[in-house]
């Protein structure tokens, strides 16, 4: 069964590197014949958290946080790539992630974390966790964490050398254990 999945990525930095491994995943989901779609935060751009989206009387949100409250009710299962800042969030993404609550609900989450150096951004991955279960989501097992992006995916995602064919062997299983639950949620919804 072909499955809606979501993407979300929230570095505002120039020269970002967390990029690579959105669109990595974006591709590797299409590879597997599901639908995958990018919500990069940076391009979309909410403000800073004032009104959450079921703040606003219907109608009134702006365009662009309306169209991703549509996006996100209409998806079976999120990635969230996280990177980490000072061992913990990268604060474009939870700010994005804020602005809703229920359009996230009785989905899976998945995880999967980067850094430059080599602890893979690892450090981001127990606040994420409670962060996306409070929110209603089922967060699964698999994580997939990537260490020295810089070096595993080149600028067009493409994996390089030992750590692209790591991701590829992790991204397997991280993979089958998402679309496992997503279906499963999927049939119970
Ligand atoms: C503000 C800031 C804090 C960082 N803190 C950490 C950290 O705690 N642990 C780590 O492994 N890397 C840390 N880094 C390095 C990041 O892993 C690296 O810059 C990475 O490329 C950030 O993701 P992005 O390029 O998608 O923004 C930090 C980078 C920045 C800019």
């Amino acid at each position: 069964m072909a499955l809606d999945i979501l993407v979300l990525y929230g570095s505002y930095r120039r020269g970002r590197l967390g990029i690579r491994l959105a669109d990595y995943l974006v591709g590797g989901f299409e590879g597997l014949g599901h639908k995958a779609q990018l919500v990069d935060a940076k391009a979309i751009d909410l403000p800073m958290l004032d009104l959450r989206y079921s703040d606003y009387p219907a109608g009134e949100a702006p365009a662009a946080m309306a169209e991703l409250a549509d996006r996100l009710t209409a998806a079976d299962a999120f990635v969230f790539v996280a990177g980490e800042y000072n061992r913990g969030m990268q604060p474009g993404l939870k700010n994005l992630v804020d602005h809703y609550l229920k359009e996230f609900d009785r989905r899976p989450a998945a995880i999967a974390s980067y850094s430059m150096g080599r602890f893979a951004g690892v450090n981001s991955h127990a606040d994420w966790t409670v962060t996306l279960s409070a929110m209603g989501m089922a967060v699964v097992p698999e994580r997939l964490s990537v260490g020295q992006i810089g070096q595993a995916l080149d600028e067009q995602a493409q994996p390089l050398g030992e750590g692209g064919a790591a991701l590829e062997r992790g991204f397997d299983g991280f993979a089958s254990n998402l679309v496992w639950w997503a279906e499963a949620a999927k049939a119970a919804r």
